[in-house]
């Protein structure tokens, strides 16, 4: 049976642990602070945002979606504009439109319109496409449900037998990132709209109704789900069930969800998730993306997306002035990205004060003018030429990761490198990571 293995990471943002993987999912410093400060800040969103008309991310192992929910957070931060909750002229009226789920139909006149944004024209807010993918059905139509932000600090224990998580929630940081409630709403729309087997699905909605699990979800966005779901049905039968429903979705659902479903801004993001491996849909996909976030398991442990073959195939699929972005400083991922093409260089964490991931370009100027990116030092590049930089090989993109790490091990074992303890041992001093 699929079970779920939640907790509130140390900025009050869910995150999950994997006993397969033998993995989190996610920092324990913070969910959401990790996708902010690893992914999204470092990719500058900015140069993007204000130059593109359309911005086409790739999200690799989108999980639970953190890296593109602060991407679409920073988005809806710099395009939503607040103003007075009152309707003025610049402003658009919200709903949800009660009969027609999503459609951009006019809104029901019976719905509340509650007004209280406005946004730029569509010269400045360029639409955005996420093709997210992750083998993990379940983890894609949760995304949307889980809870923004806990502040309620007795929930940050877990309920599992998991030592290390357990030893590392003491820690308390300050709270800088909250997510705006229209990320999840724009994600359980896309999700509808374009993988609408989520409404038969009952693997997935045993576990969003699961008491074990309900300190994680979103109250406010079950109801919706449930709202949506018998909306659905357009039969007379169900006309009273819908009128019901209808009642309590709007006695139970705050204003806060109520608005923005219908907004033009909605519109503007596409979300495609496919759910299977993603070597697969990267072979398959057509599109050339602007931002790439790969933020897999371990090496150690999925090594089948961090292989060279694997990288030159993103390669293939990066914009000129393309970025990719993961938290992985191993030789052997930089070494392979280097390998597959790109510029390489490294993320500096302001938050740490350490340099924590790496970055993957074909167009260098992107590292030289971006001030959390830095070029790979001497040190660096001496590392990759030791055995730490050997890297792991798919060529026909269709081993499992046991056949990587076998084939990967007897690589290591043949090569005549210098091992990286005896290069640390002999830089000692020089080393920057
Ligand atoms: C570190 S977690 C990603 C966390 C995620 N970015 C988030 O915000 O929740 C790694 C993810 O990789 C997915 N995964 C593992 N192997 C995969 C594969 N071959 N293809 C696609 N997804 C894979 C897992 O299901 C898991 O969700």
């Amino acid at each position: 049976m699929y079970e779920l293995y939640p907790y509130f990471t140390n900025d009050g943002s869910v995150g999950l642990f994997s006993p397969q993987a033998d993995d989190i999912y996610h920092s324990t410093y913070g969910a959401l602070t990790e996708a902010y400060e690893k992914f999204v800040l470092p990719s500058n969103p900015d140069k993007y945002l204000d130059n593109k008309k359309e911005i086409k991310i790739l999200d690799i192992c989108f999980g639970i979606g953190y890296n593109t929910k602060s991407f679409l957070n920073y988005y809806f931060e710099k395009f939503v504009k607040k103003t007075k909750k009152e309707n003025s002229k610049n402003a658009y009226n919200v709903a949800i439109d009660t009969d027609n789920n999503f459609n951009n139909s006019t809104t029901n006149k019976s719905c509340n319109s509650i007004c209280n944004e406005k946004i730029y024209t569509d010269k400045f807010c360029p639409s955005i496409f996420i093709h997210a993918l992750d083998n993990d059905k379940n983890l894609f139509f949760l995304s949307p449900f889980f809870k923004n932000l806990d502040n309620n600090k007795k929930n940050n224990k877990i309920s599992f037998n998991q030592e290390k998580i357990a030893k590392m929630l003491s820690d308390k940081i300050e709270v800088k990132y909250k997510l705006n409630n229209n990320v999840n709403l724009s994600i359980l729309k896309n999700i509808i709209k374009n993988n609408p087997e989520i409404f038969e699905d009952n693997e997935f909605q045993n576990l969003l109704t699961n008491p074990k699990y309900s300190d994680f979800f979103d109250k406010n966005m079950c109801l919706l789900f449930d709202y949506f779901k018998y909306n659905r049905y357009n039969n007379t039968h169900q006309i009273n069930l819908k009128a019901f429903l209808h009642n309590i979705y709007y006695q139970h659902i705050t204003w806060r969800y109520k608005r923005a479903l219908e907004a033009p801004i909605f519109d503007k993001i596409k979300i495609k998730g496919e759910i299977t491996d993603a070597r697969l849909a990267l072979k398959n996909s057509k599109y050339i993306y602007d931002i790439v976030f790969l933020d897999v398991f371990t090496p150690a442990k999925c090594p089948c997306l961090w292989t060279i073959d694997f990288l030159r195939l993103l390669y293939s699929h990066l914009d000129a002035d393309g970025i990719v972005l993961t938290y992985s400083n191993s030789a052997n991922i930089r070494n392979a990205f280097l390998q597959a093409g790109f510029e390489v260089g490294k993320i500096f964490n302001t938050s740490a004060n350490k340099f924590m991931g790496t970055v993957a370009v074909k167009n260098k100027e992107l590292i030289i003018k971006n001030n959390l990116l830095f070029e790979l030092s001497d040190y660096d590049l001496g590392l990759i030429n030791t055995k730490a930089g050997i890297v792991y090989r798919d060529s026909n993109l269709n081993l499992d990761n046991a056949d990587i790490i076998k084939n990967h091990e007897a690589d290591v074992k043949a090569s005549s490198l210098m091992s990286s303890s005896r290069y640390i041992k002999t830089t000692r001093g020089k080393n920057e990571v």
